[in-house]
Formats: C-alpha cells, structure tokens, sequence
C-alpha cells in the first residue's frame, strides 16, 4: 500500500540577504517562483498534502503555491525562533496522521523528486529520521552530519561544533523525511539550549535516537542543494537550472548552436528538430513545434510557433501570437493576439497587434495594425492570399478581404472587399523642370545669406 505524506514547506523567513521588498520564495527560477519549484517536487514525490509554513508575503505565497497544488493549509510562523519552531507551527497539519512526513525549505528549488523519494524509502525500510545530505569541500555555514557505523548520530550547527567536526565535508541539505506517527512528539521535544537560542529541526536526530529509533543520512549532489540566501545565489540556481533544461531539450532533438545564450522557462516546450539560433529568449508560455527555426535574437513570450515555421532574428513574438504551419516572422516585427494563418509571411519590420491573417497572406515591410485609439483596441482582419503593400497602416477595425491588393503606403480605414485593389494614398503628380527651378532658387538665397553674414 502506498505510504500517505505530508511535506511541511517552510518559507517563514524574512529573506534579509536578498535585500528585497518581498519574500525570497517569490523570485523566479525559469520564470516559476522557487516556491512553485519546491511544491512541485514534493508533488511528484507523492506527497499528498502539503502544509505552507509562511511569514511574510503570506497571500502571494499561498498563491504561488496554489498554482501547483490545491491540496494545502496555511500556517503562519510570528515569531522566528528556528526552524523546528517553524515546523510545529503545522502541527495541526501533522496531527491529521501521515505515514511521512517532509520538511522542506523553501528556498531549495533544485531539490529534485528521486532525493525526497529517496528519504521516503529510508523511513519505508525503518529509519525514524532520514536526512538529505550533501558533499562539498567548502561546509562553512552548514550543519554538519555525524555519522557512525552507517547511521547518523548527529547534525552539529556550525556555530555549536567543535573542530574537528567543522573539518566534517558531509553536510546538512536542510531538508528530511521523518516518521509521520511519532514526527510530534520528536518535534515538542526540540529545547533552544544552543549558540542562538533557537529551536533547531537538526536537533531531532539525537531525539530519534534517545528515543530507541534509527537516523540516517541521504546523499545528494551539493548542486541540488543549493539554498537560495542572495541575489548571487540565485543566479547560480538559474544557471544550474537552464543548463539542465537546455541539455533534456538537445537530447529530445532540438539543435542549439550556443546553448549558453539561449533562455527556457518553466513550461516551454519543444518538439524534436526544431532549431534555436543565438540569443533565443524564451519567456512563459511557449510552444514550438517540429521543423521550426528561430533565429538569433527574438524574444518569445505566450507564444505558439507551428511546424516548419521560420521567426527572426529580432522578432518579437508577444502573448497570443499563434503562427500556423509554414509562417514566417522576420526580423524587427513584433506580433500580439495574433494569428499569422499557414504559410503567410510578415516579414520585415512590421507590427501585427489583434489581428487575424488567413493563410499564404503577404504582409510588406512596414505594415503597421493600427489597434489602439487609446482608450479601446480594435481587431484587423486579413484574407488569406491578401497582399498587403509596404508602409501600409490598417486602421482597426478593419478587416482586408481574400485575395485583395493594398497599394504601399496606403492608410486603410475601411473594409476592402475580396479581390479588390485598394488604394489608400495621394496620387502622384509629376511637375516637369520644376526640381531645376526649385534647386537654383535655394543656391540663390544660400548665397545671399553667405553675403549679409560678411
Ligand atoms: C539550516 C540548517 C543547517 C543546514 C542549512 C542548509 C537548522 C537549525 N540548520 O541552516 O543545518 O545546513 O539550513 O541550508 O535547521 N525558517 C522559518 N522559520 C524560522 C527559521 C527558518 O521558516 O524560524 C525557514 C527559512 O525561511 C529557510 C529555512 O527555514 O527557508 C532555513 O532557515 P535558515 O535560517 O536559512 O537556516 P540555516 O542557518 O541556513
Ligand atoms: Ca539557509
């Protein structure tokens, strides 16, 4: 039968190193907030409920955290007396009995799933206490576990240890499985008596202990275990992150020829053989399907692009731009809420904001989708096989019927019927021998100005 859970996740701490105005949780990592990361871990390590230690920032917390499971009570820590305090502060949560029980930092999003299953597997096999641990050679700041014979003895704060446990290079990933049926009673037993008056989670392994149980350590890498303190660390998490996800996406079949420039989220997806240039920006929010190429420098965001499209470089593709199969985006257009239809071009430098465009539509250069009169915006329907001149400005609503022509340069304000040539600009006039004439009166009064400066 399967083991019930409970992960506590605590994220009451009041993020002073990262000198912001709200809680660390919050920051992104591939555009998720860490928080979103962590209870997403522990969901797909089967934990059933989850309990959301929290202090500051306590609604958009919750919400963060809503957005990767429903199954969630709140508790709120008011004073900050240490990180077993912090977990008592769900005890409520924990009397409602569980198998296991978690508890997880908040601020630990690279924790991955098989670690915490990992932990799980040891209370499954009789442990009381199983504590994630990691190797490094640089422990400063760190509890260090203690170990002997193959079961943890101790974690020793670093400001209570002696030297020689300070030389110890295993150390404390702050995180840990514990018995679900005696996690209560092992947590009331925590006192304070330490270098910070502090009631310490780490101090439950002698409790385990003294208690007739078993405590063990499990390893994980140092680099899943990073907790985010600073704005320094957090960069190094994202890297840490993007570089696990470019590698999974080359491996799926994407080509990337500078994967260091290139930037995923969270939810990106992309299909097999789908090539990303330098300097791809990827925000929330997108799909890119099989054959597609992207070139250098273009931003996504909130984005479909279809099989065998071409985008960029420079494009800037905006939430709502779906490019159907065959399309192409070219370099410095931006497209918003916008369907660019199968096998249409815009190519260059132009602006499609809430508009439609039906397939094989060729939109020239400059074309700009007038959608704002600065209060409302206005929707520009495009036909498919419409040809759309240069330097054209579709004032919406409007909407440019099937195959129809646009001369260049034209201001569109009304509809155009299928078929038609429409012409939206002065006609052209030609004035003979005028440029001569209009040329010699200029040397004219060039001169006499030279003359009066004299
Ligand atoms: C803790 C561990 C240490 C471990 C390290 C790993 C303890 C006593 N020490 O130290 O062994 O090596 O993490 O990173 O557990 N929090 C609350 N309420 C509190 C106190 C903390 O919610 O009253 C939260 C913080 O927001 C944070 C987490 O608990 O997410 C850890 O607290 P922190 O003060 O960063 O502990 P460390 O000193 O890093
Ligand atoms: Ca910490």
């Amino acid at each position: 039968m399967a083991r019930s859970c409970l992960a506590i996740i605590l994220a009451a701490g009041e993020s002073t190193r990262m000198k912001a105005s709200r809680s660390k949780v919050l920051f992104p990592v591939g555009n998720l907030p860490m928080i979103s990361h962590v209870i997403g871990a522990a969901k797909a390590a089967g934990v059933g409920s989850v309990a959301l230690v929290v202090g500051r920032d306590a609604d958009a917390v919750e919400a963060a955290s809503r957005g990767v499971t429903d199954n969630l009570t709140v508790w709120e820590q008011k004073d900050r007396l240490g990180t077993a305090h912090a977990a008592l502060c769900a005890e409520k949560a924990i009397e409602q009995g569980y198998d296991d029980v978690l508890v997880i930092f908040g601020d630990t999003p690279l924790v991955r799933p098989e670690t915490l299953m990992h932990s799980r597997k040891m209370l499954a096999d009789g442990a009381d206490v199983a504590v994630i641990g990691f190797r490094t050679d640089k422990p400063q700041g760190y509890g260090r576990l203690i170990e002997q014979n193959g079961e943890l003895i101790a974690i020793r704060e670093e400001r209570d240890a002696s030297d020689e446990e300070r030389s110890i290079g295993f150390c404390n990933g702050g995180l840990m499985a514990i018995n679900g049926r005696k996690a209560l009673e092992m947590l009331r037993a925590i006192g304070n008596e330490n270098a910070k008056s502090e009631y310490y989670l780490t101090d439950i392994v002698g409790i385990a202990r003294e208690r007739g149980g078993r405590a063990v350590a499990v390893e994980a890498s140092n680099r899943e275990l990073i907790g985010i303190n600073n704005r320094a660390e957090l960069a190094e998490v994202e890297q840490l992150w993007q570089w696990t996800r470019r590698v999974d996406m080359m491996k799926s079949g994407v080509t990337m020829i500078a994967p260091e420039t290139v930037f995923l989220s969270h939810d990106t997806l992309i299909e097999a053989d789908v090539t990303l240039e330098p300097n791809v920006i990827i925000g929330p929010g997108v799909t890119i399907r099989s054959g597609a190429v992207v070139k250098g420098f273009s931003h996504l965001e909130g984005t479909t692009i279809g099989a065998g499209c071409t985008v960029g470089p420079f494009a800037r593709l905006r939430p709502g731009a779906d490019l159907q199969t065959g399309s192409k985006v070219g370099n410095f257009c931006e497209v918003k809420n916008a369907t660019v239809g199968e096998g249409a071009k815009v190519n260059h430098l132009t602006y499609i904001g809430d508009a439609s465009i039906g397939a094989n539509a060729n939109i020239g250069a400059g074309t700009i989708t007038c959608n704002y009169d600065g209060v409302n915006k206005h929707f520009t329907q495009i036909g498919a096989e419409a040809f759309v001149g240069s330097n054209t400005s579709l004032v919406a609503p409007v909407t440019i019927g099937d195959q129809s022509y646009i001369a260049s340069g034209s201001v569109i304000t009304q509809d155009v019927p299928a078929k038609a040539l429409a012409f939206g600009r002065a006609r052209q006039e030609n004035k003979d021998g005028l440029a001569e004439k209009i040329r010699a009166r200029n040397l004219a009064i060039k001169a006499a100005s030279r003359k009066s400066q004299t």
